[in-house]
């Protein structure tokens, strides 16, 4: 196939060099316009072209491997050249940013997606794949549903992927575990591990108590013990990790906050659940953004 992968972070290198050496045609569109982007893996060297229109015209999928908050700059500009047969995978923590793509979801088959594979760049051109993990597909739209058969593709190249006919199921699993990990490890500065200890107990289990009764109310399948037994269990698993927004703040950049913990806030508000522990987590990396801006 030839696939484009906007967007080549950690995640998305590591999308885009498992599915070449798969033999697939991989290009991307990397922040840097240079070409083409190179990525050193274990031994391995890999290139590939890079900001080529015939590319983007001539992708039969389209991975999005930006940041939420990214998704509507980095589209723009090529929306015009995506052929509406195109599969469009966005694949990025968080939750809400199919309303920046408005109009490609009236045209093209969109598909949503989640990982829980580990990749880090230690470097701009060093890729590291830090964490074997499962990633679950499923349709956002109409078009999308006729697109199972990438669950094959993706799964061939970097496993294991499943297709989920509810995605949202998936994406709420995740979005659950970003809204403990990722502004408590940010805060706080530390690795995920730390979350494993005495001090950290009291306020993890007053989110996940909030981040339970919004996922209920809207419908999703989930328990209070289950949920805990699982952020548990990512936190354990990704002990030595440092969160995308751990590392987000170390560097003081945009953090993906409003589509996290923004996003629960936000849901939360409909239902008319209180989730006063989210809410301050949210306001404390707001005011570190400010920080920044100003
Ligand atoms: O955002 C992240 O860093 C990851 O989604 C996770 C699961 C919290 C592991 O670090």
């Amino acid at each position: 196939m030839n696939i484009l992968v906007i967007g080549p972070g950690a995640i998305g290198s590591l999308w885009a060099v498992k599915l070449q050496q798969d033999g697939h045609r991989v290009s991307v569109i990397a922040r840097q316009t240079k070409s083409p982007y190179q990525v050193q893996f274990g031994e391995q060297p890999c290139s590939f072209r890079n900001h080529q229109i015939e590319d983007i015209r001539n992708a039969d999928l389209i991975l999005i491997t930006v940041k939420a908050w990214q998704i509507s700059s980095a589209l723009s500009p090529l929306i015009h050249l995506i052929h509406p047969d195109t599969m469009l995978v966005l694949m990025h923590n968080g939750m809400g940013s199919l309303t920046s793509i408005g109009t490609l979801l009236q045209t093209h088959p969109v598909i949503l997606a989640t990982t829980t594979h580990g990749a880090f760049k230690p470097s701009p051109s060093r890729l590291i794949h830090t964490g074997q993990g499962e990633t679950f597909i499923g349709a956002a739209n109409e078009k999308g549903c006729q697109c199972q058969f990438l669950t094959d593709v993706l799964h061939h190249a970097l496993p294991e992927v499943y297709w989920h006919h509810q995605i949202e199921h998936a994406l709420w699993r995740k979005l659950a575990v970003n809204c403990v990990i990722n502004p408590l490890t940010a805060l706080h500065q530390c690795a995920n591990g730390d979350l494993a200890t005495p001090e950290f107990q009291g306020i993890i289990s007053a989110l996940i108590t909030e981040i339970t009764a919004v996922m209920i109310a809207e419908n999703i399948p989930v328990s209070l013990e289950e949920l805990t037994d699982h952020i548990h269990q990512v936190i354990t698993a990704t002990a030595k990790n440092h969160s995308s927004m751990h590392q987000d703040v170390f560097h003081q950049r945009k953090t993906e906050i409003d589509f996290i913990t923004g996003h629960l806030i936000r849901t939360a508000g409909r239902h008319g659940i209180p989730v006063p522990e989210n809410e301050a987590l949210y306001q404390q990396i707001k005011a570190l953004e400010k920080q920044w801006e100003s």
